[in-house]
């Protein structure tokens, strides 16, 4: 008998620790291990910022020109702020830092969000990579103040392993120009679905990349021109230009906890194709308003659904508001692209060097029944 209850409570302390060894196995949504980079190398590896070991800097293989930058480190008369802790490591030329990632699901997205700050005036990309896949982004400065910037690159996985990699294509003269990069992260992306009312996935931008706690300026998503896997499930960027992803911690939001901002004027687009019943009636109803970051003005939103359109203006205090609006249309196909666009660029009346715009947020398409006759 006592034998059969210890037996019994082996088992269950089995079954207990198997469950948890397969929650450790699958990787979590934030900051990679090291992810800041506040870990560092050894001061016999280093030159003095130069790393001199791939493997100097734990958790992390780099190669070619990578320096560790301590928080108040100065380039010439500019001071380098690192907006995590007190570390970040800076890409030189054909410089690269890689991590490999366990535990991931075959076939799911997975995004990966990093900071990154330019420090030469020239124009800087960075190339991430993981799975075969890759995404060059440019590295736009125009959008925060402190020259900080997080941007998202999102890939699917093909094997639970992968290594994830960011690299600087770059060859310049000065092997300390090259952008600084801090706080790298990944998130697993849900797939989104269309509920039986709203035609519309991820309508409210609840799901998509990480966003790293504390950081005032969002996360960019670069456009597809760059990026084959939206960041942004349900929803893709076109054009040029990145929009940018805002977190109710650092931003007034209309609904939920995430939203857009349209920091790109008419140079960025976010859009989607949902199915429609031709001759069908449908109403796009969305909500326009400011993200608290002293972008204020006449703010106007475009939508369009299929050939028809609204321009939507909204007068920001920049302080926080919203604004609902509808746009009612028959489908003249089976599929119809909605498309969100800023009719022009704003700035920070705070900062005139930070580009703002206004936020969109909870779009739904409904059917609408035409009233019976008669
Ligand atoms: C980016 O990196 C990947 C992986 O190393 C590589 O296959 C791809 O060619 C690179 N893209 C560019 C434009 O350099």
């Amino acid at each position: 008998m006592g034998s059969l209850v210890m037996a019994g409570s082996a088992m269950l302390i089995l079954v207990l620790v198997c469950t948890m060894c397969g929650l450790a196995l699958a990787i979590t949504d934030g900051l990679l291990p090291n992810g800041n980079f506040e870990r560092g190398p050894l001061p016999s590896q280093l030159r003095g910022t130069r790393v001199l070991t791939s493997s100097g800097i734990p958790s992390w293989q780099t190669s070619g020109f990578v320096e560790y930058i301590p928080s108040g480190q100065k380039q010439g008369d500019m001071l380098l702020p690192v907006p995590e802790g007190a570390y970040a490591v800076r890409l030189g030329n054909e410089a690269s830092i890689r991590q490999r990632l366990r535990g991931l699901a075959r076939g799911a997205r997975y995004a990966v969000t990093f900071s990154a700050a330019r420090t030469c005036a020239q124009a800087e990309t960075l190339n991430v990579s993981a799975s075969g896949q890759s995404g060059v982004l440019p590295m736009q400065t125009m959008y925060s103040s402190n020259g900080w910037d997080s941007y998202a690159w999102a890939w699917d996985a093909v094997a639970d392993e992968a290594d994830l990699v960011v690299h600087n294509p770059g060859v310049v003269e000065d092997p300390a120009c090259g952008p600084l990069v801090d706080s790298v992260a990944v998130k697993t992306l849900n797939p989104p679905r269309r509920t039986n009312k709203n035609l519309v996935k991820n309508g409210d931008f609840e799901e998509g990349p990480y966003i790293i706690p504390g950081t005032k300026w969002g996360v960019l998503i670069p456009s597809r021109v760059v990026d084959d896997h939206s960041p942004l499930p349900g929803w893709m960027v076109e054009s040029l230009k990145a929009i940018k992803y805002i977190d109710a911690g650092s931003f007034a939001v209309p609904r939920g906890r995430r939203a857009v901002e349209l920091v790109a004027g008419r140079e960025s687009a976010v859009s989607q194709v949902i199915r429609t019943v031709p001759g069908r009636r449908y109403a796009l109803s969305f909500t326009v308003g400011d993200a608290s970051n002293a972008c204020r003005g006449s703010l106007m939103v475009e939508a369009y659904a299929g050939r028809e359109s609204v321009k939507v203006t909204y007068e920001s205090a920049g302080k926080g508001g919203v604004k609902r609006a509808v746009l009612p249309f028959r489908a003249a196909s089976p599929r119809t692209r909605i498309v969100f666009f800023s009719s022009f660029y704003s700035t920070r009346s705070d900062d005139l060097s930070s580009l703002c715009g206004p936020v969109l947020d909870d779009v739904a398409v409904v059917s609408v029944r035409a009233p019976k006759r008669g």
